[in-house]
């Protein structure tokens, strides 16, 4: 892997027993927007993380009727690593289990033991709006056919004992990343991200810097899940991604930038607070204080 100095630099996988590191300021901050507002995530995510349910669900019932459910162990242990809040977090919760109940509704027939209990973990970091979700959970006094739990903590760090779960999911959660990369952030790096808020547009380092965070992310976010799972487990992850193959800097205008226009939206909102701001500031302290801050504000 080439650094983003250019230096080619080994990717680490995480120790072969790593020990739980609960609480770690690792994905601490990042959460969605709480609560059941306007703004909220529970009132915005139906549409476009709504369609990765509605276009990938059935993969994913699909892979629980092809596992070999065990039949020993009880209770089933389903886990949702960056579960969030709101209607697609239950229909994920809803439809996992349900998928489990089915396919043993199917192959109990075979077998002499009965339907097990299931208990499901909601995962994300301690900020999460965990009191709305399990609030949402029974709303309307509906019983779901499982037990739940909250797990706060990030999905960089080990959550869970070795070999416990059964099911891991992870719906449009794994593309956050652990931290800023560095270097794009460093005036005196090649890979100074001057002027932006995101990869897009940025030059062959800067998109260097950004995939070296991301490749370490899904390395250590792999090796914990298959450390917690047991043998057979499954993992169902699904997550955003560029439209073509190739580095990402190539694909961040023109004709990819109006397919995928949420990174544009970025830069546009920080641009746009950023002259709010300036503005503001032009009528409270005048030109001088104004131009500071504009240059301030592209170097943190
Ligand atoms: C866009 S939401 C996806 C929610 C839901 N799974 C869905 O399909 O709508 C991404 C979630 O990942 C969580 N997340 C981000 N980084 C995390 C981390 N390191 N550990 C645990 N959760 C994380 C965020 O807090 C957020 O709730």
């Amino acid at each position: 892997m080439q650094g983003s100095s250019g230096v080619a630099q080994p990717v680490t996988m995480a120790e072969d027993n790593p020990r739980p590191l609960k609480f770690s300021s690792r994905g601490v901050g990042f959460g969605m927007e709480t609560g059941d507002g306007e703004a909220s995530y529970a009132r915005n995510s139906a549409t476009v993380q709504g369609g990765m349910l509605r276009d990938t669900g059935h993969h994913l019932t699909q892979a629980v009727h092809l596992m070999s459910l065990p039949f020993e162990s009880q209770p089933i242990r389903i886990a949702d690593f960056g579960c969030s809040v709101g209607a697609n977090t239950l229909s994920w919760a809803d439809l996992t289990t349900q998928s489990v109940l089915e396919s043993y509704r199917t192959k109990a027939s075979l077998a002499t033991n009965s339907i097990p209990e299931i208990q499901y973990f909601f995962c994300d970091i301690p900020s999460n709006d965990f009191n709305t979700l399990f609030r949402d959970l029974d709303s309307k006094g509906e019983t779901r056919p499982f037990f739940s739990a909250a797990v706060a903590g990030s999905f960089h760090d080990r959550l869970f004992p070795k070999g416990s779960l059964h099911i891991a999911i992870s719906t449009w959660s794994v593309q956050w990343m652990s931290k800023i990369p560095e270097a794009v952030r460093d005036v005196s790096s090649p890979a100074y991200n001057k002027g932006r808020v995101w990869v897009d547009g940025g030059s062959p380092v800067v998109a260097e810097a950004y995939a070296q965070v991301h490749r370490q992310d899904l390395l250590s976010f792999f090796a914990h899940r298959a450390y917690e799972l047991a043998p057979g487990g499954l993992l169902f992850v699904t997550c955003p991604c560029r439209a073509e193959p190739g580095r990402p800097e190539a694909q961040t205008r023109g004709e990819f930038q109006k397919a995928s226009p949420f990174s544009g939206m970025l830069e546009d909102s920080w641009a746009e607070l950023v002259a709010e701001v300036t503005i503001l500031l032009h009528a409270a302290f005048g030109a001088i204080t104004c131009h500071k801050y504009r240059s301030n504000s592209f170097q943190s």
